[in-house]
């Protein structure tokens, strides 16, 4: 297998999708070919969606707390959080996942772009999220106690913004200018939901080294300099050379 050299002249970005949570028991997206309970994702994790059905929502939510209060992060998440301790503050992970699997295994320098699914926000007043692991199996719809709108999950769904305070974190490490080389990492990703997707192209941009590591080959595989197949869980740890 190729190897990644992380040493002292190196800065790295990595971007991980559903599948480096596959191996913890997380269910992937397309994995679940973008159905639940034959309702399209997309239609229960928008803005519509929870404007339409609230308890409908919570009810998805709700399965997904419970699925993912008792996983453990896999060989995949330890490997990230070793990269991170090697580089330190030349490391930053953007991650798709709102499982809070990276922060579980260790990682500190991440970017959660699509928000965390035990955190909870009022959908009908500025109350600043808070951590919330509760569940509306019945799919009941919890109120605000400050102004007794509706409770929704902090998570960014179809159809809405990434937190610019995110992008900028992003943006500002991939446009550093500190001497060292860019790397990107994509790791268990389709490459279908934006901007993430868009994140290899926006690294070429600076002549970042690109690289893939996914089960099958995704949306823009042929974006990547260097496409490694297989299970994050048994790539990543053996991917890199710490130098
Ligand atoms: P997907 O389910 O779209 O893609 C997961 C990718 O990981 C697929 O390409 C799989 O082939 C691959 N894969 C599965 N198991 C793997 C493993 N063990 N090792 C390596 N690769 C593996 O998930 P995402 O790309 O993360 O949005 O989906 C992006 C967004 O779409 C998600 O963040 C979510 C979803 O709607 C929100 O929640 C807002």
């Amino acid at each position: 297998m190729e190897q990644l050299v992380l040493d002292s002249r190196t800065r790295l970005l990595v971007l991980t999708g559903a599948g480096v949570s596959a191996e913890s028991g997380v269910p992937t997206f397309r994995g679940m070919n973008g159905l639940w309970e034959n309702h399209p994702v997309e239609a229960v994790a928008s803005p519509e969606g929870f404007q339409a059905d609230p308890a409908l929502v919570w009810r998805f939510y709700s399965q997904r707390r419970t699925g993912a209060a008792d996983v453990k992060p896999n060989p995949g998440h330890d490997a990230l959080v070793r990269w991170e301790a090697h580089l330190g503050d030349r490391f930053l992970l953007a991650t798709q996942n709102v499982d809070g699997l990276h922060a579980r295994a260790g990682s500190q320098r991440v970017v959660d772009m699509h928000g965390n699914l035990f955190r909870t926000k009022c959908a009908d007043c500025r109350r600043e999220p808070f951590d919330d692991t509760s569940v509306h199996p019945s799919g009941t719809v919890p109120k605000c106690d400050s102004c007794g709108g509706r409770l929704r999950p902090d998570i960014v769904w179809f159809g809405e913004m990434l937190a610019s305070a995110d992008l900028e974190r992003i943006g500002e490490f991939v446009s550093r200018k500190d001497g060292t080389r860019l790397v990107f990492l994509a790791a268990g990703t389709s490459g279908a939901v934006w901007p993430a997707a868009g994140l290899v192209d926006e690294v070429r941009t600076v002549g970042a080294e690109t690289w893939l590591v996914n089960s099958e080959s995704a949306a823009n595989t042929e974006r990547f300099q260097h496409f490694v197949q297989g299970l994050s869980g048994q790539v990543l740890p053996t991917l890199a050379k710490l130098v």
